[in-house]
Order: C-alpha cells, then sequence, then structure tokens
C-alpha cells in the first residue's frame, strides 16, 4: 500500500510493507535460525505469511531462534543448503509463492579461517537454492540476500550503486559478489520467462539490532564486554560503515517482493538497501554513543595487534530503491541505538522476548506510514 501523507501542501509517497499482501502467502525462507532471518519469520507470521524455514541450527548461542522462540511461528527444517537434493526436495514440497534466501556464513573474519565453507555456503549453497526453485511450480519472486560488500571497494566516500562492479577483498566479501553474479546468470538464463519466477537481490548495509550474538561483530562484540563491565576491544575504531536496524533492509526485502510479486521482471535486479547518508559513521562513533547509553560499567580500548584487512570506507547509494519502490530508512542510528540497549537489557532481566521483538515491530510499521 502506498500511502498518501500531506505536508505543507506537498503530497509525500512512502512505500509500505502490506501485511494483506502476505497474509496466506507460502514463504520458503532459509536462514530463518539466524539473527535476520529470526527478525524476518516473525514478521512475516505476524502477517499471516505460512513460513517454512530452512537452516543449519543457530549459530549462535544464546541466539533469537531460541531466545524469541521462532520455532513456535514458523515450520522449522533443519537442513544444509549445501545439500542439493534436500534442500530440493524441502521447497518442492512446500510449493511456495515466495523464497527468500539469506542462509549463509556471513562474517569476514571467519571467511579468512575457512574460506571453503565460506564459499561452498554462499556460492554453492546459493546455486542449490536456485536449483530448487526452478522446480517450484507455484513460485513467482525470489529474493537472494547479499550484502554492501559485494562491491569491488575502492575505499572512496561516494556510496556503491547498483550498476558498480561486483568484487570483494576478502573470502566473504567475493563470495557475495559470486553469488551476485549467479543471480544475474540464473536471471538471464533460466528465471526470465514472462510469468516468473522473478529474480532479485537485496544488498544492506551493516545490520545492528537486539538478538544478533555473533563472534566479530560490533554490537555483539560491545554488549558482550557490558554486561560483564570489561572494556570492549576495539581493531578498526575509524572503519566507517553504513548502519542500519535490522528491520530497515527487512522492510526493503519484503516491499521488493511485493513489486516482484505484482510486476515482474521491471524489479528483477539488484537493490540497495542502506541508511541515509548521516548515519554513516565510523565506529568510534557507535562506542561513544552505546558507552553513554549502556552507562555503568561500559568502556572501550583499542586492539593494537596486526590485524587482517577490513575496508576502511563503505557506504550505499539508495536512490533507486527511493526513486523505484519509495523506500526510505525510517529509524535513525542514534534512536537505534538506544533500542538495542533497551532490547538487550528486557532479554538479560528475562522478558518475554517474542513479544518484545513483535511490539518493535508494530512500532516500526507504524513509523514507516508517517
Ligand atoms: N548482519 C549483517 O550485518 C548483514 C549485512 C549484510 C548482509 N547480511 C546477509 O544477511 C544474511 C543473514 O545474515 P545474519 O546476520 O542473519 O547471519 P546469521 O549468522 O545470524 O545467520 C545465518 C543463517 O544461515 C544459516 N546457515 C549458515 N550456513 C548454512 C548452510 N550451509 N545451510 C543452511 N543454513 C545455513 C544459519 O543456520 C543461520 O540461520 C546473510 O546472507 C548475510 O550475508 C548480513
Amino acid at each position: 500500500m502506498v500511502r498518501h501523507h500531506g505536508k505543507r501542501g506537498s503530497r509525500l509517497l512512502r512505500a509500505q510493507v502490506k501485511a494483506e499482501f502476505w497474509k496466506g502467502k507460502r514463504v520458503f525462507l532459509t536462514g530463518h535460525t539466524g539473527f535476520k532471518g529470526g527478525w524476518l519469520s516473525l514478521w512475516l507470521a505476524d502477517m499471516g505469511a505460512i513460513v517454512r524455514g530452512y537452516s543449519l541450527l543457530p549459530p549462535t548461542d544464546p541466539s533469537l531462534f531460541e531466545v524469541a522462540r521462532i520455532k513456535s511461528v514458523v515450520e522449522s527444517i533443519h537442513g544444509d543448503i549445501r545439500n542439493l537434493s534436500q534442500i530440493s526436495t524441502a521447497m518442492t514440497e512446500f510449493n511456495p509463492d515466495i523464497v527468500i534466501h539469506m542462509a549463509a556464513q556471513p562474517l569476514v573474519r571467519f571467511s579468512y579461517i575457512d574460506p571453503i565453507e565460506t564459499y561452498s555456503t554462499n556460492v554453492m549453497g546459493t546455486l542449490n537454492v536456485f536449483e530448487g526453485a526452478r522446480k517450484c511450480s507455484n513460485l513467482r519472486a525470489i529474493v537472494n540476500i547479499t550484502t554492501d560488500k559485494c562491491y569491488e571497494n575502492k575505499e572512496w566516500e561516494w556510496g556503491y550503486r547498483e550498476s558498480e562492479p561486483m568484487g570483494g577483498h576478502d573470502p566473504y566479501s567475493n563470495s557475495k559478489g559470486c553469488a551476485e553474479l549467479l543471480t544475474s546468470a540464473y536471471r538471464n538464463s533460466f528465471f526470465n520467462t514472462k510469468d516468473g519466477p522473478y529474480l532479485s537481490s537485496g544488498r544492506a548495509g551493516n545490520v545492528i539490532g537486539g538478538g544478533d550474538w555473533a563472534k566479530d561483530r560490533l554490537i555483539p562484540d560491545i554488549l558482550r564486554a557490558f554486561e560483564v563491565s570489561q572494556p570492549v576491544v576495539i581493531r578498526n575504531p575509524l572503519a566507517t560503515r553504513p548502519w542500519q536496524h535490522v528491520l530497515e533492509p527487512l522492510s526493503g526485502y519484503l516491499i521488493l517482493a511485493q513489486h516482484l510479486y505484482a510486476e515482474g521482471h521491471k524489479f528483477a535486479e539488484g537493490w540497495n538497501f542502506g541508511p541515509r547518508d548521516e548515519d554513516v559513521e565510523p565506529v568510534e562513533w557507535i562506542l561513544n554513543k552505546m558507552v553513554n547509553t549502556w552507562g555503568e560499567g561500559a568502556s572501550w580500548e583499542l586492539d593494537k595487534t596486526p590485524q587482517p584487512h577490513e575496508a576502511k570506507y563503505l557506504k550505499l547509494d539508495i536512490s533507486k530503491a527511493k526513486t523505484h519502490m519509495k523506500w526510505t530508512p525510517t529509524w535513525k542510528l542514534e534512536s537505534t541505538l538506544q533500542r538495542i540497549v533497551s532490547w538487550h537489557r528486557a532479554w538479560l532481566s528475562g522478558d518475554n522476548m517474542q513479544l518484545y521483538c513483535l511490539r518493535e515491530i508494530k512500532d516500526y510499521m507504524a513509523d514507516m506510514s508517517h
């Protein structure tokens, strides 16, 4: 639903996640035991979608999957995307209308330790999902989740546009660049018929939010240290990233799927979903805000040991999603950080985190429509 808002005589249009669209849709979601997949499972189920999740066991302990009881809202299948016959069968038996593929090995530092697992999951796993998709007779829309790191990083201050070359210095970024090339080859070769399915990809920024316990990610590292009143040890305080609350890219993926389903090929492309320019901040800025928001016991210090290469500067140009989908970011970075601290404190004090997440989703949807 596109809402109309009067503002000083002008009419602003903003895309909306349409609950009525998702009600009753059969959605096959890979990566539902992970951070983004857990949030998306709750959002989809809350709108009345019928979701089959397919993933390995949760990648962390604790995990959003356990903490927010994701298994109680979706059908959860434990499987490996590297196993072609298993993923194909899980997809064809379910007969989805929409596939959202986000299962991956998503960590840059781990990709230096195990490049084979990274490439086999992110490239061959994606290939297997596409092969499964070719056999699904009702399927109309596929959204493949890659990353802002898929672009060849030129260490410049401009945002990357969707038309820029794929690349990736480290195995993770590069595997996602490969997954993008695979997406365009499959779109051109197999998903090019008039009736679909239509294949697109979503490239988001650095996603943050409550419920992430991944290793070597800034927010989880910060919270783990603050919990025990230890200084968080930081590798690259000057690295600048396009930070965004997890519900921001998820809203982009959902709106993209709505368009793909209704309008097809026009939207079967790559799409950036990043934050506002002013929310692209260095790690140091995030640290200082988190220290102030958390309060007593919070501090950070610099890790001076040699570190593997990580890009210094990374930003996404979101003009395309703004212009063609009317998708824009909703929450500002500062309030996102406050939300993360509140979420984490609620978890520490034993709140019902499924309800807590659902309330956050409701707030987000309300704020999107203002
Ligand atoms: N978190 C971020 O900042 C960020 C930013 C941009 C893009 N992404 C992308 O978003 C997606 C989700 O990321 P996340 O942060 O939720 O990661 P996560 O590690 O929390 O979740 C990864 C999910 O993939 C599943 N998985 C991993 N290997 C698998 C395999 N071989 N077979 C089946 N399932 C497997 C895990 O079980 C888990 O469900 C990934 O594709 C990631 O690359 C994440």
